[in-house]
């Protein structure tokens, strides 16, 4: 069976890349393709602008228009646009992969919401290797956490808009939820002036933004007389793509309920 896929930022660099990863990927299509309303890139071949060739898709303003001719949508725009998106696809009855980061509590509530009708994927990282490193955190946090120092630092391209990455994020809960503490309550987003001495039950946040990095998280465990540090670097967007359509046919089918890619890779 194909899967039809929606591209919601399609103009995107993300959107661009999926659209490329789509072409190489069997039982896959991409059929609908939307950015919004201001874009420049609306009315132009899908394909074309992300530089593969001609698709047949044009780019176009309304996911309700084009509701009819995808099974999944694939959501990587902006924390601003989204819950509008998952609405819309709520009300249509589509199924979605969602990698937009930097939701408040208040959008994460409209997903929530929203998989009470649909079936959502919603991941802050979709690539393979960072969700086994969520994996191998949680077994470090169970093992040394409770007597390390825990400082999670991330590095991402200028072009980011919200920091800490979702990814860091995502592994500061795993860490937290492993030693029974609550991230709201223990987390430091970064340090200035005379802080004093470090409380061992804090989880200490650092980000990097600089140049065309793609993405990377280093989680460093330490105690008095060791250091497990715990890294994943990408080197190319397109593991994010990969593994976005992976869940886009994982979830292609299902009828409800909220899922992230731990469930895709069955690391449950
Ligand atoms: N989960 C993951 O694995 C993963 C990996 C990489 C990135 N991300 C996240 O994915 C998101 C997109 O990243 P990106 O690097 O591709 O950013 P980007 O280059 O800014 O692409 C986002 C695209 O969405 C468009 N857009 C904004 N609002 C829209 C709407 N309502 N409907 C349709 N299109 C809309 C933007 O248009 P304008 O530029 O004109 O505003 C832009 O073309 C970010 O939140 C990023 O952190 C997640």
């Amino acid at each position: 069976m194909t899967v039809r896929i929606g591209i919601c930022g399609a103009a995107g660099r993300m959107g661009k890349i999926i659209i490329e990863a789509c072409r190489e990927t069997r039982g896959v299509k991409v059929t609908a393709a939307i950015e919004h309303k201001d874009s420049p890139a609306l009315g132009q071949d899908a394909g074309e602008v992300a530089g593969t060739g001609r698709l047949g898709v044009p780019i176009v303003d309304d996911i309700a228009g084009v509701s009819g001719t995808f099974d999944v949508l694939i959501d990587f725009t902006a924390a601003s646009s989204l819950p509008d998106n998952v609405k819309k696809c709520r009300k249509a009855g589509k199924n979605m992969v969602i990698g937009t980061t930097g939701l408040a509590p208040e959008q994460k509530k409209i997903i929530n919401a929203a998989a009470r009708d649909v079936a959502i994927v919603f991941a802050p990282n979709m690539s393979i290797g960072v969700n086994l490193c969520f994996k191998l955190l949680e077994l470090a946090a169970g093992v040394i956490g409770a007597e390390s120092d825990i400082e999670i630092i991330e590095a991402h391209h200028r072009e980011k808009k919200d920091a800490p990455s979702g990814t860091s994020l995502r592994m500061g809960e795993v860490i937290a939820q492993t030693l029974g503490r609550d991230l709201r309550k223990c987390a430091i987003y970064g340090r200035r002036g005379v802080t004093g001495a470090r409380d061992r039950k804090t989880i200490g946040f650092e980000t990097i933004r600089a140049g065309d990095i793609v993405g990377e998280h280093t989680v460093m465990f330490a105690t008095g007389g060791e250091r497990v540090e715990i890294s994943h670097k990408a080197s190319s967007r397109k593991t994010f793509a990969t593994g976005a359509i992976r869940a886009a046919q994982w979830i292609a089918g299902r009828r409800k309920g909220l899922y992230d890619m731990q469930d895709v890779l069955g690391l449950k």
